[in-house]
């Protein structure tokens, strides 16, 4: 096992989105109408930042490489990366492009969103560069269905990683399609870490049983967890099963914490801590990310996180 300040390079490729979030709204709006809501916040929103800036946060070294317009959202999410201390140095913003947005209207029963992918749907898998790759220890993609052109080639990108030394995990995010098309299992051949949630591993698979869905993905290589919101998560390890509770917290808004969960299962994970150890610091970084407004305003540092994992609060 390393310690936490033991240096680990993270090489995030994925999708650069703000989030509008609108708060407490005093019912989702209906066509011809205006609601008020109680509390709104920009905030950086795509899976793949939310999960670089946990990783940050956690005081690792993170590079992130994707695609953004010069706009005004484009602006707010470079910043906030650099804010959080992620190597920015590949992200070039793009006048021909516009910055992925989504607006999120919640009310205390449920949420609606609306995305536009803009930029998102641009980055290629070929414009990694293998110099990226060599100055990284591990590789993270997220959103494997939003990002129609890097999913082609996201297999052979995991493969060059692989080849290059980089250990990989892959977040697939939800499919805005619903089509949950199978090239998944192959890409997983070359993925260590898998970590979908339970709504999106029971779509892969097309079973509606968590375990049965899970033994469905060993492949000999991939070890996969299974986010379960507020009841933790679930794992299969040499034929037994773990199941480990979520922390208590004042959860204000749940937006991005599976994001924040891989940010913390990861950094316990390179540090070869044992898997069960890596699971309760995915559910810490998980759960103290819901104590705030949108996904990064809350992240967990390496001191919070260990006090909830060890009990020492
Ligand atoms: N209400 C909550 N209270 C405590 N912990 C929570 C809560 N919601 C989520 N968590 C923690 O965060 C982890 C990830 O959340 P979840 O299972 O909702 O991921 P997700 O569906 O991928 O989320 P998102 O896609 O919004 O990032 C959970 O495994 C749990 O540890
Ligand atoms: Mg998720």
């Amino acid at each position: 096992m390393k310690p936490h300040d033991h240096p680990v390079r993270i090489l995030v490729v994925g999708e650069i989105n703000v989030d509008f979030v609108f708060k407490g709204c005093h019912a989702l709006p209906t066509p011809g109408k205006e609601v008020l809501a109680d509390d709104f916040v920009m905030t950086p929103g795509s899976s793949s930042m939310i999960c670089a800036m946990g990783l940050a946060r956690l005081g690792n070294r993170v590079a992130f490489h994707g695609r953004l317009g010069s706009d005004a959202s484009g602006k707010f999410c470079l910043q906030a990366l650099r804010d959080a201390g992620v190597d920015v140095a590949s992200l070039r913003p793009d006048g021909a492009l516009r910055t992925g947005v989504t607006a999120s209207l919640s009310t205390p029963q449920d949420r609606a969103l609306v995305t536009f992918a803009g930029a998102i749907a641009e980055l290629r898998a070929e414009e990694v560069r293998d110099e990226w790759l060599a100055a990284a220890d591990h590789l993270h993609v997220s959103s494997y269905y939003l990002q129609k052109a890097l999913r082609p080639g996201c297999r052979d990108l995991f493969a060059r990683a692989t080849a290059a030394g980089l250990s990989t995990s892959l977040d697939p995010g939800f499919d805005p399609e619903q089509r949950w098309e199978s090239d998944l299992f192959d890409t997983l051949r070359e993925v260590d870490v898998f970590l979908p949630n339970e709504q999106e591993l029971q779509a892969i698979t097309g079973r509606g049983d968590t375990r049965e869905a899970l033994a469905l993905v060993q492949n000999g290589r991939t070890q996969t967890v299974v986010k379960r919101g507020r009841q933790g998560c679930t794992s299969l390890h040499q034929d037994q099963w773990l199941d480990v509770p979520a922390y208590s917290v004042d959860a204000v808004d749940s937006t991005g914490a599976g994001d924040s969960f891989d940010a913390g299962f990861l950094h316990a994970w390179l540090r070869e801590m044992p898997l069960l150890d890596c699971m309760k610091w995915g559910n810490a970084c998980g759960s103290l990310s819901t104590r705030g407004i949108g996904g990064t305003t809350a992240q967990a540092s390496v001191s919070e996180a260990l006090a909830l994992v060890t009990g020492k609060s």
